[in-house]
């Protein structure tokens, strides 16, 4: 990044930045080279002038969630990362309905929080699910429980050209592990329809939910959760166990021993090794049953050195 865009972002009013920040400490599996920097805008405003300042520059940029879903390679991303979580976390009923508003950078934890203070019922399914609220709407995380599409009932956007836009209805399309958005917008918030439920039913309930994936999941590990998608009418992990795969270990990459559609970091692994163990897969699932796995992780960076 040259030193005539870093002063103008330094400058921007509403907006922290950190330079040359390596993305491992940002990121569920804790691997992944650095990017040039890392703003946290604290308004609209703030957001609108960073992106503004970026699209003039014809910088890259990137919003960058909790990192949960994320496999940022060793070589890291010319790119700005920009973080929801200082400025776009608020939450809050609107009316007195089972209505709530919630912003992009909150936590899914923080947000089940809120659920059980007030006794809203609905998004029990997100439990144990890490990552933030923008992140699990733009590939409508879930589980068999239930997934963001049911709840969510209108999303707010920043385009590209900074203006702002919702989204409600037949408008939000959403499928497996997606939301179809514009080009480059940014989710700001999402209302969700949720119903009232009694605090104690809610937590049984998620102690239930909980202890079911805790069972089936490796959850002591860093990871990014499953790795692919299921191919329609199978499952990724079943497909990976199928062919011998279970405890491949690249480096301290492993294709996980409880559930193999997880590459857990064993301690100090390198994106190269799990890229190396995710070739893998794909390789050995499509000479042995002729099924293509298609990434549910987004994996992102230079890819010149990896
Ligand atoms: N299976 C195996 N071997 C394994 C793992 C699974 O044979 O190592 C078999 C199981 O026996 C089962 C089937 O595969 O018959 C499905 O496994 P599981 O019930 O664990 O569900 P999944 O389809 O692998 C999905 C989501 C998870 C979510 C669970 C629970 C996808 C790609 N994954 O997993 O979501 O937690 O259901 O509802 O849809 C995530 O998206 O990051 C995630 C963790």
């Amino acid at each position: 990044m040259d030193s005539k865009l870093k002063k103008q972002l330094r400058y921007l009013d509403g907006v922290e930045v950190d330079w040359n920040v390596t993305l491992a400490g940002h990121t569920s599996l804790r691997v992944g080279g650095p990017v040039s920097c890392l703003i946290r805008p604290l308004s609209l405003a703030g957001l609108r002038s960073a992106v503004q300042v970026l699209n003039q520059n014809h910088y890259p940029y990137f919003i960058l969630g909790r990192g949960t879903n994320l496999l940022v390679r060793d070589t890291g991303i010319r790119a700005a990362a920009i973080s929801l979580e200082s400025g776009f976390s608020q939450v809050e009923r609107v009316g007195s309905s089972g209505k709530i508003k919630v912003g992009a950078g909150l936590s899914l934890s923080g947000l089940l929080r809120f659920c059980l203070r007030e006794g809203l019922s609905g998004l029990e399914f997100i439990v144990g699910i890490p990552g933030s609220v923008g992140g699990a709407l733009c590939m409508n995380a879930g589980t068999d429980a239930g997934v963001m599409a049911d709840v969510c009932q209108e999303v707010a956007l920043l385009l590209s050209d900074g203006s702002l836009t919702r989204l409600s209805g037949a408008q939000l399309r959403f499928s497996y592990r997606k939301l179809e958005l514009p080009a480059d917008s940014v989710v700001l918030e999402a209302e969700f329809s949720l119903t009232p439920g009694s605090r104690e039913n809610m937590r049984e309930q998620l102690r239930q939910l909980l202890k079911a994936r805790k069972e089936k999941q490796p959850w002591q590990l860093p990871s990014a959760g499953s790795v692919f998608k299921n191919p329609p009418g199978d499952y990724a992990g079943r497909l990976i166990e199928a062919a011998g795969l279970k405890g491949t270990r690249v480096g301290d990459a492993e294709i996980s021993m409880r559930h193999a559609n997880f590459i857990v970091n064993r301690g100090q692994a390198r994106a190269s090794d799990i890229l190396a163990l995710i070739n893998l897969a794909q390789e050995k699932v499509s000479q042995k049953f002729g099924v293509h796995l298609e990434l549910e992780i987004e994996v992102v960076g230079n890819n010149n050195k990896t």
